[in-house]
């Protein structure tokens, strides 16, 4: 899997993708990244990538040149779809990072400002994509979590497989309670059935606890 971001910070990617999972994987050969500098791709003395808005309004634009550009050249290395990360986009879950994960690469372009012109969208065929029903500064970080979704499903990048497998979302539901040593902290005790060793009581009692879970925490949260 190759990931291609384009941004006007392409130094936010080093160090979160040298750590971690993501950072193996990097190692590894099992996916590659390229943070590009958009400002590569103007042709004025300011390298300015923005401008004032059509029609008024607060705020600057993304000029569609150098952004086209940019993502022209990387098409050269890369045949994957094109993401702009917009907050109004399609919301990212898991389904669709799965989809996202099967494409032999993904080139990302994180907007700033007031938005790209959407003649880029239309002239790439790019995809807008959202992290969720909140704006942030800048689309880094969404390219961040949009390639960290995606890259832990590439075959290999995440150790054990069983941990796929058990994803809270893989299969809708929401995950059980985790406990590890001591059994007994403070006075919280680990729940009896977890030391049983009875795996059919211990897969019953998770499927039980899993059930619904974010629903009862989000209730639990509410009524404090
Ligand atoms: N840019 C600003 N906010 C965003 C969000 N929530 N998702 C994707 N891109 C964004």
């Amino acid at each position: 899997m190759r990931y291609d971001v384009v941004s006007i910070f392409p130094g936010m990617f080093g160090t979160v993708f040298s750590q971690g999972v993501i950072g193996r994987a990097v190692e590894r050969g099992l996916i590659e990244l390229h943070a590009h500098d958009l400002r590569e791709h103007t042709h004025d003395r300011h390298r300015q990538v923005d401008d004032m808005p059509f029609g008024g309004g607060p705020g600057m634009v993304m000029k569609p040149e150098p952004v086209i550009e940019a993502v022209e050249a990387i098409r050269a290395e890369n045949r994957g779809p094109v993401i702009l990360t917009e907050p109004w986009g399609e919301l990212l879950d898991q389904k669709l990072a799965a989809e996202l994960a099967q494409e032999p690469g993904l080139i990302i372009v994180c907007g700033r400002y007031e938005g790209i012109d959407d003649r880029v969208r239309a002239a790439l065929g790019a995809r807008e994509i959202s992290i969720g029903g909140y704006v942030l500064s800048g689309g880094e970080i969404p390219a961040m979590v949009i390639i960290d979704a995606t890259a832990r499903l590439v075959p290999g990048v995440v150790g054990d497989p069983g941990s796929l497998a058990q994803d809270s979302f893989s299969d809708e539901m929401s995950g059980w309670p985790q406990y590890t040593r001591p059994a007994e902290y403070r006075g919280m005790a680990v729940p009896d059935v977890l030391l049983s060793g009875d795996h059919a009581r211990i897969r019953q009692w998770r499927r039980q606890q899993a059930a619904g879970r974010r629903v009862l925490r989000t209730e639990e949260v509410k009524n404090r």
